[in-house]
C-alpha cells in the first residue's frame, strides 16, 4: 500500500498561509470563507474565467491569489446542497484526494452558509480521501522513491470533535477495504493459500480468534469438494476461520464465507490465455471477508461474527482432477465435476457446509468471483444477489444502496435447480449453456440447509472495476463497506 495522507480534524479558523480548500454551491455561493480569506473578488473572477459554476465535484485552483499570503485556494463545487447525501461527501473526499495530492499541507474548510456539515459527513470525506489515495505500488523499485514526507490534510469543521470520534471507527473500515484491495492486487506467486492464511492470522492482533485448517484437517472433515480442486496444485490448500466476538456471549453469530481461489487457471478445463492474469483476483470473496473482519474488529463492532474462507489454487497437473471425476463433499452429497473451471462452487460447498454445521449462524452471506456470466448480466454496476431469504435480501439491498456497493437480486427456483441434476451423481458442477450465474447459485443453495443465506457474485465488481472517485486501482475492495453496514444496521447490540 502506498503512503497515505495524514488526516486530522480541527475547529480552528482558516490559516493565512499555504493551501486552503473552500466550497461553493451550485448558486455560486462561496460560503463564509470566500470573503474571509480576503480574496472574494479574485475567486469570483477566476470562476468566471474558468466557467466554474459550483457543479458537484468540480474543482478550481486559484494560485497565489492576490490580496492574501496563501499559496493557493482550491474551490470545490457542491452542486445543490439540499441534495447532498452521505455518498456525495464520500465522493467529495475522493475528489479532494486527487486535487490535494502532493501538497504538503492543505486546510479544508468544511463550512457552508448557515449550515453545519455533520460529523458523519466529515468522516465520510476523510474516508473518501483515504480510499482514493490507495495505490498498489509495493513492487515498484524505480521511479519516485525519494522519501517525500507525508501529505497533511486538515479537515476544519464545527463538528470536528465528533467527526474525530466517528473517524476512529470509520478509519478501521477504511483499513479493511484497503486490506481487501491489497490481497486482490497481490500477485499469485506471493499470495498462495498458505500466505493468505498467514495474512488472515494477522487479525489476531485486533482480537480475532483465527483457526487455520491444513489439508490433513480438511481431509478429516471429509471436505472432498474443496480438496479435489486443490489436487493439481503444488501449493497446499487452507481454510481460515476467523471469529470476532464483540456481541453477547450467547448470541448466535452471523457468518461470512469467501471464495479464495488464489489463482484460477481453470484446471484441466484450462482457460484461454488472454487475460488469464486477472485470475489472481479470484480470491476477491475471501479478501472481502478478511477485510470485513478487520473492519469489524478494528471498530470493535458489538456483534458476534465469523468469517470462513476456502483457500486453494486451481492448476492443471498430472494429479489434477479430471472432467468426469465424482467427488464427495463434506455434506455427503456427491458431485460430478464436469468442468474443472467451475471450481469456486466446489470450494464454497464445503466452506458453507462446515460454517453452518459448526456455528449454526443466524445467517450466512458468501462472496465469490463465481461466474463470468454475472458480468454478462450486470456488468460492473451491481453484484448479483442470490438468496433463500427475503428479509436478508432486503437488508443487503438497502445496505448496498447506502454504501453504493450495489446489489441486484437474481432468481433461484426449482426449475433452475433441476439444471444441475445428473444421472451419475447427486449433482453436476455446471448447468447448461444459459443462466450460468443462477445455476451456480442453485448449486451453493444445496449446501446451506434451511439457514438464511445469500450469495453475492462479485466477479464483475471486485476487480478490473471502472475507476471511480474513491477507487483509482484495479481491486475495489467491494463488499467490505457493504457488509460492515449490514452488521452495523441490523446485528449490533
Ligand atoms: N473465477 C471464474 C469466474 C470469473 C470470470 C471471475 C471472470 C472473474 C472474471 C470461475 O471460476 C469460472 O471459471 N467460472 C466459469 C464457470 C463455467 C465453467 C460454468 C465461467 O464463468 O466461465
Ligand atoms: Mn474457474
Ligand atoms: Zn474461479
Amino acid at each position: 500500500m502506498s503512503q497515505q495522507p495524514a488526516i486530522t480534524f480541527s475547529t480552528a479558523a482558516a490559516p493565512r498561509k499555504g493551501a486552503v480548500v473552500i466550497f461553493c454551491d451550485g448558486d455560486n455561493n462561496l460560503g463564509p470563507w470566500g470573503a474571509a480569506l480576503g480574496s472574494g473578488a479574485v475567486i469570483a473572477k477566476a470562476m468566471k474565467a474558468g466557467d466554474f459554476k459550483g457543479e458537484f465535484g468540480k474543482t478550481l485552483t486559484v494560485m497565489v491569489p492576490e490580496g492574501t499570503e496563501l499559496d493557493r485556494i482550491i474551490v470545490v463545487g457542491l452542486g445543490k446542497v439540499d441534495d447532498l447525501t452521505e455518498h456525495h461527501w464520500l465522493r467529495l473526499g475522493g475528489k479532494l484526494a486527487s486535487a490535494l495530492k502532493g501538497i504538503d499541507r492543505s486546510d479544508v474548510m468544511l463550512e457552508l452558509d448557515g449550515q453545519t456539515v455533520s460529523a458523519a459527513s466529515v468522516a465520510e470525506v476523510a474516508l473518501g480521501i483515504k480510499l482514493a489515495s490507495y495505490k498498489f505500488d509495493r513492487y515498484h523499485t524505480k521511479g519516485d522513491k525519494k522519501k517525500k514526507k507525508q501529505d497533511k490534510i486538515v479537515l476544519h469543521a464545527k463538528t470536528a470533535a465528533n467527526a474525530k470520534r466517528k473517524w476512529a471507527e470509520t478509519d478501521g473500515v477504511a483499513d479493511g477495504v484497503l486490506l481487501a484491495r491489497d490481497l486482490v492486487d497481490e500477485p499469485p506467486n506471493v499470495l498462495t493459500p498458505v500466505e493468505f492464511a498467514k495474512r488472515a492470522s494477522a487479525l489476531k492482533k485486533l482480537g480475532c480468534i483465527v483457526e487455520i485448517l491444513d489439508e490433513p484437517a480438511m481431509k478429516k472433515l471429509k471436505m472432498g469438494a474443496l480438496l479435489g480442486v486443490s489436487l493439481g496444485s503444488r501449493n497446499p490448500a487452507r481454510m481460515a476461520i476467523i471469529q470476532w466476538k464483540g456481541g453477547k456471549a450467547k448470541d448466535r453469530p452471523v457468518a461470512f464465507v469467501g471464495k479464495g481461489v488464489t489463482f484460477d487457471t481453470g484446471g484441466i478445463s484450462l482457460k484461454p490465455g488472454a487475460g488469464m492474469g486477472d485470475m489472481k483476483g479470484d480470491m476477491g470473496g475471501a479478501a472481502a471477508v478478511t477485510g470485513l473482519m478487520h473492519a469489524l474488529a478494528a471498530r470493535k463492532a458489538k456483534a458476534n461474527v465469523v468469517g470462513v474462507i476456502g483457500l486453494v489454487e486451481n492448476m492443471p497437473d498430472g494429479n489434477a482432477q479430471r472432467p468426469g471425476d465424482i467427488v464427495t463433499s463434506m455434506s455427503g452429497q456427491t458431485i460430478e465435476v464436469l468442468n474443472t473451471d467451475a471450481e469456486g462452487r466446489l470450494v464454497l460447498a464445503d466452506a458453507l457446509y462446515h460454517c453452518n454445521k459448526k456455528f449454526k449462524p443466524k445467517f450466512m452471506v458468501n462472496l465469490a468471483t463465481l461466474t463470468g456470466a454475472i458480468l454478462v448480466a450486470l456488468g460492473s454496476e451491481h453484484a448479483g444477489l442470490f438468496s433463500n431469504d427475503d428479509k436478508l435480501s432486503e437488508q443487503l439491498t438497502k445496505a448496498g444502496l447506502d454504501t453504493q456497493e450495489k446489489l441486484w437480486r437474481m432468481p433461484l427456483t426449482p426449475e433452475y435447480d433441476k439444471l444441475i441434476d445428473t444421472k451419475n451423481a447427486d449433482m453436476k458442477n455446471i448447468g447448461g449453456r444459459y443462466a450460468g450465474s443462477i445455476t451456480a447459485g442453485q448449486f451453493l443453495q444445496r449446501f446451506v440447509g434451511k439457514t438464511p443465506w445469500a450469495h453475492l457474485d462479485i466477479a464483475g465488481t471486485a476487480m478490473s472495476s471502472p475507476k471511480t472517485d474513491i477507487n483509482k486501482g484495479w481491486a475495489s475492495g467491494f463488499g467490505v463497506r457493504l457488509l460492515d453496514r449490514l452488521v452495523a444496521d441490523h446485528y449490533e447490540n
